[in-house]
């Protein structure tokens, strides 16, 4: 079965040891860097509930994969209320094709839904390059949707939650 456990002194040297293309995705050192720049700007301003959140994915107790998660008012994408975006996403290598992360991109959608610390996101919106068929596949098969727009040079798509 696949969980999404916070990041904790336990897990956080399995994350780091994780490996994916880092054409597709920033390596997870960089992304914890990130998170933890986030999370003091956001607590900075009184609004932590704005940080990054990450996430270990594990199967059966192994960690096989990251995620990054945030809310925002979704501005960047023109969107008509607020925003769950989904900011990294990796399965490592050797886990990747078992369903593993369609299976943590359900239970990151579940997290969206359940209101955490009062957000409520009308919308869940993520992009990635337009040459990643994994992760145009894997959003696409739980209903993300092409906006048109390009962020980044990414392709933009949303899900309404
Ligand atoms: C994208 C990624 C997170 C998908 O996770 P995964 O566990 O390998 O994918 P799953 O096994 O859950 O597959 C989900 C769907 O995508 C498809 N898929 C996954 N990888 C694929 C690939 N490389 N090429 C084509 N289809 C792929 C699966 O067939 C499946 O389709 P289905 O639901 O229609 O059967 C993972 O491959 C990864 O970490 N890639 C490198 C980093 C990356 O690209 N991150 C996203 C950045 S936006």
């Amino acid at each position: 079965m696949v969980i999404l456990q916070p990041i904790t002194e336990e897990n956080f040297e399995e994350v780091l040891a994780l490996k994916a293309s880092e054409d597709l995705v920033a390596p997870n050192h960089e992304s914890l860097a990130e998170a933890y720049i986030s999370l003091k700007e956001a607590v900075d301003e009184g609004e932590p509930h704005l940080a990054e959140i990450p996430f270990a994915i594990v199967h059966d107790e192994t960690v096989v994969g990251f995620a990054m998660v945030c809310f925002e008012d979704g501005e960047d994408v023109n969107s008509d209320g607020d925003i769950f975006w989904l900011s990294r996403l990796m399965i490592d290598e050797a886990h990747q094709r078992k369903g593993y992360g369609k299976a943590a991109m359900a239970l990151l959608l579940d997290f969206a839904r359940s209101k955490p610390n009062g957000c409520e996101p009308k919308y869940a919106y993520t992009s990635y390059a337009p040459e990643n068929q994994g992760a145009s596949k894997t959003y696409a098969s739980l209903g993300y949707e092409k906006t048109g727009q390009m962020l980044h040079s990414e392709e933009v798509v949303r899900l309404i939650l």
